[in-house]
């Protein structure tokens, strides 16, 4: 008989236990699972977005992937993104990811997604914050442009990983954000001086690599005046870059078909121009050599974020939970294991 398929729940302590001060290793990770979907391995179609009329500025993103390679897993991240949470002293997202075995299709575990979400974006972000500044001077002035979760997450890792700076300049349209942030980076010991500034283009101009990183649902920087020394931009939240800037920039991607949607920036600029010229590449192209970064015009990195990436570190903390064994089991969570049923009872609930 077949062995009975068992379901785990990874609460987000655990899965910050496993992952905390692992950064470096995170990166490779997550570096080898997009290698692994550039090359074709994975299956990762479009994110699906569940929005409310009544409640526009909020949604809830469902990505299911499938990642190939010596150690393959399917599954499904289902994240919430509901900006208003902050006021009430929440994170603005939260999220479950659900890991299915590829052999029989049953889920075996859900874990705490935010955490993972995360840690997995300010991998891939430092991943391409070396690869891009390969054949530049490296940044030594980072300006954060929205100080939220997100941007500690990459500052975290951007330190773990052997980056200091002589500045860290601050701005966000919320005070009591930056004021966060720069406990956290007092906290943190972290390197740098830091300003807060009043505004974006003063920010952008004072710095050689920018983290975006705010909510915003439309451009709100347009001057491309403000990239003039070309810095390296890490556009994590997509849709702050007016397409003028785009244009004057070496624009990477991670994935060019999930990109290019959901009116993100590059989403803008291609609907502006009418085409895709203004894309150098994918960082799996940078990574390849098969694009050369030039170092005298902005570079702007634009990931949308793959499914494949989450799974790659779920799954990752999932084995290292089963090791540990501590993993909590959910006892009869899959019960109707006979096509034809049986007199059994159901298994106790515990
Ligand atoms: N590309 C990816 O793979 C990926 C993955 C995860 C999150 N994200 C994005 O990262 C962003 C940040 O997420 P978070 O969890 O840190 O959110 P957060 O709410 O913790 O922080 C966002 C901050 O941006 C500020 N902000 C909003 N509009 C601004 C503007 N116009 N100028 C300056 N600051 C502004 C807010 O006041 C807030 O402090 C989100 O847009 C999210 O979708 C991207």
């Amino acid at each position: 008989m077949t062995v009975p398929p068992t379901f785990s729940v990874i609460p987000g302590a655990q899965v910050r236990q496993v992952l905390r001060g692992r950064e470096g290793e995170v990166v490779q990770l997550v570096e080898s699972a997009y290698r692994l979907h550039a090359e074709g391995h994975s299956v990762n179609p479009p994110s699906y977005f569940l929005r409310f009329p009544d409640r526009p500025s909020s949604r809830i993103i469902a990505l299911p992937a499938s990642l190939g390679g010596t150690a393959p897993v399917d599954g499904l991240k289902w994240i919430s993104s509901f900006p208003g949470n902050v006021t009430e002293g929440l994170p603005r997202a939260s999220g479950v990811l659900i890991l299915n075995d590829p052999g029989t299709g049953y889920p075996y575990a859900c874990l705490e997604a935010s955490v993972i979400s995360a840690a997995r974006t300010a991998a891939l972000a430092v991943s391409a914050a070396d690869w891009l500044s390969r054949d530049r001077t490296r940044p030594r002035r980072l300006g954060v442009v929205g100080t939220g979760l997100i941007a500690r997450y990459v500052h975290t890792f951007l330190e773990a990983t052997g980056w200091t700076f002589d500045e860290i300049g601050l701005h966000d349209i919320a005070s009591e954000s930056v004021v966060g942030f720069r406990d956290y980076l007092y906290r943190s010991a972290a390197s740098g001086r830091t300003t807060a500034h009043e505004n974006a283009a003063d920010l952008i101009a004072e710095s050689d690599l920018v983290l975006f990183t705010t909510v915003a649902s439309e451009p709100h920087v347009h001057d491309p005046r403000c990239f003039a020394h070309g810095p390296l931009v890490l556009h994590l939240s997509l849709r702050d870059l007016a397409p003028e800037i785009l244009i004057g920039s070496t624009n990477i991607v991670d994935d060019v078909e999930h990109c290019l949607k959901a009116n993100t920036s590059p989403h803008l600029t291609e609907q502006l121009t009418g085409n895709r010229e203004f894309l150098a590449g994918t960082l799996a192209d940078v990574v390849a050599g098969r694009i050369r970064i030039p170092d005298d015009r902005p570079v702007v990195f634009s990931p949308f974020g793959l499914g494949v990436l989450d799974l790659a570190l779920g799954r990752m903390v999932h084995a290292e939970v089963a090791g540990s064994g501590e993993l909590t089991e959910i006892p009869g969570f899959f019960d109707e294991l006979t096509r034809f049923g049986t007199d059994r009872e159901p298994t106790p609930c515990p």
